[in-house]
């Protein structure tokens, strides 16, 4: 088989070996999910329901999407699982149609607090169709509950979010219940980064206070890329109508024909998260998080840290995911909360443990990442973003530059390589 495709596989290969990769919402799946995501599966057309699809040749397509949904049903212990989403973004989407009619309040957290674009963001769906309303984290970086329950006697929201992208912290969502009913909202957790943590008992589970969950399965789940939509009893008991109300969402109102060999993956996913090893992997990320945190000078009680680089400079977020980057550690950027930078250009790095925890890395591997990490953030030293907008784009383009040919980062680079390829990859080796 050649194509310059199966060379570029490769070379991805190299990098998710050879590298740590330490974005939070990233992982490696098993081999057997590998092989269902990359199917035959992908041949088929099956718009619809189990029992209820548009095409015929199905019946093997319905057993699977059955077996699937039982699983999730099962390991969450909730009475109705749908899992067609094509990734978190449409499943939230589905959820907030079959919630609210156009123009309806939705709260969320603000992106800048470390919430999620669907939301409530501005741009996002979820502010263009519908009313939306930001709550956001205080000056501790916690959600600021206050706040929260002020905005929610003055806006009335149909539906409350409840789910981060970069918070650090656990969620309390008997607190958030507690708000929901204060003026009849729905409570929805967005669970997409630490539903393998909630499966593994690092983290509360949601079942109990909320009424519908959304999650991606290619987070902490450590499943292909995907979605799942679950309905608690107490969903249920509020609106039972809730069911129909998702599938219509799902198709017609934004989907056609399901992606069967994610659902087939996915269904091996929720197989492997049932075992008893998957206890153990979800505690672990959150030690080796806990570990990795305390050495970079901060604090994390799930799957990732925020890191504020202020005390090395101002707006040192992109400088210090390129350098980092070039010393083969993968980071994203990202603003803290009150962010003194830009949103373009902000003050922190989110980092995480899911994928390095994966390879088999343990509290003693965190110690020596975070070196590394220190080591890079002192090369970013001085290169602060200028104040003056127009100067930005030609100062870090020579920025990059110069970070590329540091000898320090080329060194550090070699010593990531030498520690990372001995742990191994599934599907790499
Ligand atoms: C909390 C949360 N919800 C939803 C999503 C969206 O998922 P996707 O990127 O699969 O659309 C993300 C992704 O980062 C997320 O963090």
């Amino acid at each position: 088989m050649s194509s310059k495709i199966f060379d570029l596989i490769q070379e991805e290969a190299d990098r998710q070996k050879y590298g740590l990769e330490m974005i939070p919402s990233e992982n490696y799946v098993s081999e057997k999910i590998l092989k269902a995501n990359g199917s035959i599966l992908t041949n088929k057309y099956s718009e619809g329901f189990p029992g209820r699809r548009y095409y015929g040749g199905n019946e093997v397509i319905d057993k699977i999407e059955v077996y699937t949904v039982n699983l999730a049903k099962k390991l969450f212990g909730v009475p109705a699982a749908f899992v067609q989403s094509y990734s978190g973004s449409p499943a939230n989407m589905a959820v907030t149609m079959a919630v609210c009619e156009p123009g309806d309040v939705v709260m969320g957290l603000a992106l800048s607090s470390g919430g999620h674009l669907t939301h409530g963001a501005n741009l996002n769906f979820s502010s263009i169709f519908y009313k939306a309303v930001n709550y956001k984290v205080g000056d501790d970086w916690k959600i600021d509950f206050t706040e929260l329950g002020a905005l929610a006697k003055k806006h009335k929201p149909k539906l409350i979010w409840v789910g981060t992208t970069a918070y650090p912290f656990k969620l309390d969502y008997k607190k958030f219940r507690k708000i929901a009913d204060m003026v009849g909202a729905a409570l929805v957790a967005d669970c997409s980064h630490i539903t393998g943590l909630i499966i593994s008992g690092a983290h509360e589970s949601p079942v109990p206070y909320v009424d519908i969950i959304t999650t991606t399965t290619h987070k902490t789940l450590r499943g292909p890329r995907g979605a799942m939509i679950l309905v608690t009893d107490r969903g249920l008991k509020k609106d039972p109508e809730i069911k129909g109300k998702i599938e219509r969402a799902i198709i017609p109102g934004i989907q056609g024909g399901p992606h069967n060999h994610q659902t087939a993956a996915i269904a091996i996913a929720l197989e492997e998260a049932s075992l008893p090893s998957f206890k153990k992997y979800g505690v672990q990320i959150a030690k080796n998080a806990a570990v990795l945190a305390k050495e970079l000078g901060t604090v994390s009680e799930t799957h990732l840290i925020l890191l504020s680089l202020t005390k090395y400079g101002y707006g040192l977020g992109y400088q210090a995911q390129y350098a980092l980057e070039e010393a083969g550690i993968t980071v994203n950027k990202n603003t803290i909360p009150g962010e003194p930078a830009s949103p373009f250009y902000p003050s922190g790095v989110r980092l995480g443990t899911p994928a390095l925890t994966t390879r088999g890395m343990k509290e003693k591997d965190m110690v020596k990442i975070a070196g590394w990490i220190k080591r890079v953030l002192e090369e970013i030293r001085g290169l602060d973003l200028p104040k003056e907008q127009e100067k930005r784009k030609d100062f870090l383009k020579e920025v990059k530059i110069k970070l590329h040919q540091n000898q320090n980062l080329k060194q550090i680079k070699k010593e990531v390589a030498a520690f990372a390829g001995k742990f191994p990859v599934p599907g790499i080796g």
